[in-house]
Parts: structure tokens; C-alpha cells; sequence
């Protein structure tokens, strides 16, 4: 019962787009009709520069450590990673905007923080060296996920985090399945290239 109150609260809590709000309010129009059509960080600063995408990437966190804490509060370990879960699912099948939301790697991000920094930042720093060697963020994003499994598996601590590394990883590359077309056929828009609103 506990857990299920976690996994809804925190998947609820995901379901709040940051990235729909935010050219909702100031453009009064909504970001999954431009660029890649995702409500991520990544397409708003296609679509608005880099200071709203800084605010969308910086709220997309936090929900994934909101979600982490509140489950931990409500249902103690297992109902953080639970959370973790639940907010990533949230974020990108919103119940609020018919469940077409983003690809969860902030948040993905802001829930592994919150478990385990050390492997967090370690897989951060992967991707963005990726990014900025390939220019293409959901290359840095899939292989930023990846490591974070990797990175598990190698320093196996218990199945739960296993299993939510796992989950977390195979989201990611099931949201990313447009832009991996898209790398393959080499269509993908390179990071900072801009598109208009008409
Ligand atoms: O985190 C999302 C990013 O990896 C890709 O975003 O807009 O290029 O599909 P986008």
C-alpha cells in the first residue's frame, strides 16, 4: 500500500512537464509541435535558447529527486527506488498531456543523484564528453545510460539497484528509438542548432 502511494505520488509528480509549461506560458504554444517534438530540455533550447532550457532541465531534475525522497519517506528504500521509477514513467507518459511527455534523462539523472552520486556523476561526465565530441546530446544521452548500467553491474551493490539501473537504461533507449533512426540515417540535429516557431 505504501509503495503504491510512492509509485503515484511520484509518477504524478513526473507527469508535471516543465518543458510544456514553460513555452506553454511564455509562448503560449506547446513544444512537442517543434524540432524533435520531445518536451525536453534538449528541444526547448532549439526552440527558446538556453536559459529556459537551463530552467526546464534544472525542474526535470529535481522531480527525479523529489520522487527518490519522497518515496524513501513514504515507503523507505524500496519506495525510493520506486519513486525513481515512477517519476521517469511519469515524465514520459504524462497523464496531463495524453501521455506523449519527454525521454527522461534529466530525471533519470535527478533520481540516480539521489541513490548513488559517485556513479551519477561518473556516467554525467561520459556523456557529456560524448556530446561534446559528437555534438549529438542523445548519443551522450544513450551512452550516458548505458555507462550508469555498466557501472552497476561492474560494482554490483544489490538487486533492487540492478534492477532499477536496468529499468532506467531501457527506458531511455526506448524513448530515444526516433534519434537512433535518426544517427543511423544521419538526419540527427546537432546540439545548438536552432529551430523557429512560425
Ligand atoms: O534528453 C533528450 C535528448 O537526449 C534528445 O532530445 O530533442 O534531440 O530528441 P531530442
Amino acid at each position: 500500500m505504501k509503495i503504491a502511494l510512492a509509485a503515484i505520488l511520484a509518477y504524478l509528480i513526473g507527469s508535471f512537464n516543465s518543458a510544456y509549461f514553460f513555452t506553454n506560458f511564455i509562448k503560449k504554444t506547446d513544444i512537442r509541435k517543434y524540432g524533435s517534438g520531445n518536451a525536453g530540455a534538449t528541444n526547448v533550447m532549439r526552440v527558446l535558447g538556453f536559459k529556459v532550457a537551463f530552467f526546464v532541465f534544472l525542474s526535470d531534475v529535481l522531480k527525479g529527486v523529489l520522487a527518490v525522497l519522497l518515496g524513501r519517506l513514504i515507503a523507505g528504500n524500496i519506495g525510493g527506488y520506486v519513486g525513481g521509477i515512477a517519476v521517469v514513467v511519469g515524465h514520459n507518459w504524462p497523464v496531463f498531456l495524453g501521455f506523449k511527455g519527454g525521454k527522461g534523462v534529466a530525471t533519470s539523472f535527478g533520481a540516480i543523484m539521489t541513490i548513488s552520486p559517485v556513479i551519477a556523476v561518473l556516467s554525467l561526465i561520459i556523456g557529456i564528453a560524448v556530446i561534446s565530441i559528437s555534438k549529438y546530446v542523445s548519443l551522450g544521452s544513450i551512452i550516458g545510460a548505458f555507462t550508469f548500467l555498466i557501472f552497476n553491474i561492474i560494482y554490483y551493490s544489490s538487486l533492487n539497484m540492478l534492477i532499477f539501473a536496468i529499468l532506467l537504461t531501457a527506458m531511455v533507449v526506448f524513448q530515444h528509438r526516433a534519434n537512433i533512426k535518426r544517427l543511423l540515417n544521419g538526419t540527427e540535429s546537432k546540439f545548438g542548432q536552432k529551430t523557429n516557431i512560425k
